[in-house]
């Protein structure tokens, strides 16, 4: 499904991308120019940054 029209991106392009460690929507927008033209993707594409990316374990120091 296209995700941004103004740029012809797919939903499967971006959770590869997200997958490879394009892990903001400013990295995406370099990689995959989403959101770039008129922004109406950009509510998506949030989405789709929420839903797929690698979370980080947050590590605590011991004091
Ligand atoms: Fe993505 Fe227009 S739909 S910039």
């Amino acid at each position: 499904m296209y995700v941004c029209v103004c740029k012809a991106v797919t939903d499967k392009q971006i959770k590869s991308a997200i997958s490879n460690g394009y892990c903001s929507r400013k990295d995406l927008n370099k990689c995959l120019g989403v959101g770039t033209v008129c922004g109406k993707c950009s509510p998506h594409v949030k989405q789709l940054l929420d839903e797929h990316r690698v979370q980080t374990p947050i590590m605590w120091a011991a004091a």
